[in-house]
């Protein structure tokens, strides 16, 4: 089985606050460790540009996220951590999915619809200041997605829509041009994920100008959290734990048994001023180190660019260029001087030996070499995606003929145990299958 493909974006524009660090950075950096997981994580930069026209603004963002969830524990060679604009197989993609997507299934998208609905009230034109991005948002999301094959995309409630589109444009494009070119992407809700209320206690949220940002100095957070609205009740009266932003925000920092002596001490009437500094300290003790180790990042911002290219140009190698040839193929977009195919080239395509890529449950990268439904080949362990990677580039370059049995079935490549050979296969099978492949790319 292969694993699980996980895929998510942030959009790059705005400054990480703690509802994104208790919503989604924090689980995500968690799931991203599980085993049996291939994780992708990008910054969607192109979709900023439909909100932020400021140029300044765009890539500062950027950059914070990057540090961000680099400072909050996510592993760049353990996962596929990039920026959207760095792979520009995203925008060809667009396109196609552009022209199978249907023009009305976007007219009912959400958030475009909400703009059309707020000109309606203003009695503007239906489409007055609406940008085409706007309106093409969900078929640009439904590329990030698509184009992985992503299975599981982690989202918050308002992008379950966006998620369906994706599937619809999916399934189009495959009954179009008659292959199961991409699987179903499905939303993934976290229930168990609090929601954050801001300084005001409606929902922190960048737009109601009610955030705690992530990584505020120190004496700045305390202010903010000194500056969280409450209700008058004085020393020494109960209060309120349940409806307390105070509390809340606590929870989603503390444990249960530090959560349940809040509640006591909310109970017990504690002071404001003292359930703030609790949660000041609380909160703080577990941001400080990542603060440090974001101020490091920050300062930095070529080591943070070389990450994310570098994320970019492995990803792009290993499944957005070989995706984007084969699409590209599939819609007519051909070498002319080939002779025009039908199914037959598919078919032969669809039996072309393959490497397919893994996580298993102890941690390490594997690869297996497939010819249909018949395993071949199955790798040693490795510690990153990268190393594996690179063995099978290595493996398509130089063929089987670089290949030897050491005997029980081990191959080597050069000094290198690559693996070992699936039960009742020959060394022979492994030989030919990489020649195909090495035709193949010729
Ligand atoms: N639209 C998402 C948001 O605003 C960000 C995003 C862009 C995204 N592309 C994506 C999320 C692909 C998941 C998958 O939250």
């Amino acid at each position: 089985m292969s694993p699980t493909r996980i895929l998510t974006g942030i959009t790059t524009s705005g400054t990480p606050h703690l509802g994104n660090y208790v919503g989604a950075i924090r689980p995500a950096v968690a799931a991203s460790r599980t085993a049996g997981v291939e994780s992708f994580y990008f910054l969607a930069d192109y979709h900023a540009l439909i909100k932020v026209q400021d140029p300044a603004r765009v890539q500062r963002s950027t950059l914070e996220i990057a540090a961000t969830w680099l400072a909050c524990g996510l592993e760049p060679d353990k996962v596929w951590f990039y920026r959207q604009s760095d792979v520009p197989e995203v925008q060809e993609l667009t396109w196609f999915l552009t022209c199978v997507a249907g023009k009305g299934i976007l007219n009912r998208a959400h958030a475009y619809k909400a703009s059309v609905d707020k000109n309606r009230e203003a009695g503007e034109d239906d489409d007055s200041g609406i940008n085409a991005g706007l309106f093409m948002y969900p078929v640009l999301m439904a590329a990030d997605i698509l184009l992985f094959n992503a299975n599981k995309v982690p989202v918050g409630r308002d992008q379950i829509q966006h998620i369906e589109m994706a599937r619809d444009f999916g399934q189009r494009f495959n009954h179009v041009y008659g292959e199961e070119f991409f699987d179903l992407p499905e939303a993934v809700i976290d229930e168990n994920v609090a929601t954050l209320p801001g300084l005001d206690g409606r929902k922190m949220s960048k737009s109601y100008d009610n955030t705690i940002p992530l990584f505020v100095p120190r004496d700045a957070l305390k202010k903010l959290i000194y500056s969280i609205v409450t209700d008058s009740r004085a020393p020494g009266e109960a209060k309120d734990a349940d409806n307390s932003n105070v509390f809340q925000l606590y929870q989603a920092f503390a444990s249960a048994q530090e959560t349940a002596a809040m509640r006591q001490a909310f109970a017990d009437g504690i002071a404001w001023g003292e359930a703030k500094q609790a949660l000041f300290e609380r909160i703080d003790s577990e941001v400080a180190p990542l603060r440090a180790k974001y101020e490091e990042l920050i300062a930095r911002p070529a080591d943070i660019e070389a990450v994310l290219r570098d994320g970019a140009s492995r990803l792009r190698a290993r499944y957005a260029q070989p995706t984007l040839t084969r699409l590209r193929e599939a819609v007519g977009l051909r070498d002319l001087s080939l002779a025009s195919t039908g199914t037959a080239k598919k078919a032969a395509k669809a039996s072309l030996p393959l490497f397919k890529q893994y996580r298993e449950s102890d941690g390490r990268f594997y690869f297996k070499l497939v010819d249909g439904e018949r395993l071949l080949l199955q790798s040693v362990g490795h510690e990153s995606a990268r190393t594996a990677g690179q063995l099978i580039g290595r493996l398509k370059q130089q063929g089987g003929a670089a290949l030897h049995d050491a005997g029980n079935a081990a191959v080597h490549l050069g000094d290198e145990l690559v693996g070992h050979l699936h039960e009742g296969v020959d060394l022979v099978e492994v030989v030919e299958a990489l020649a195909q492949l090495v035709a193949e790319d010729a």
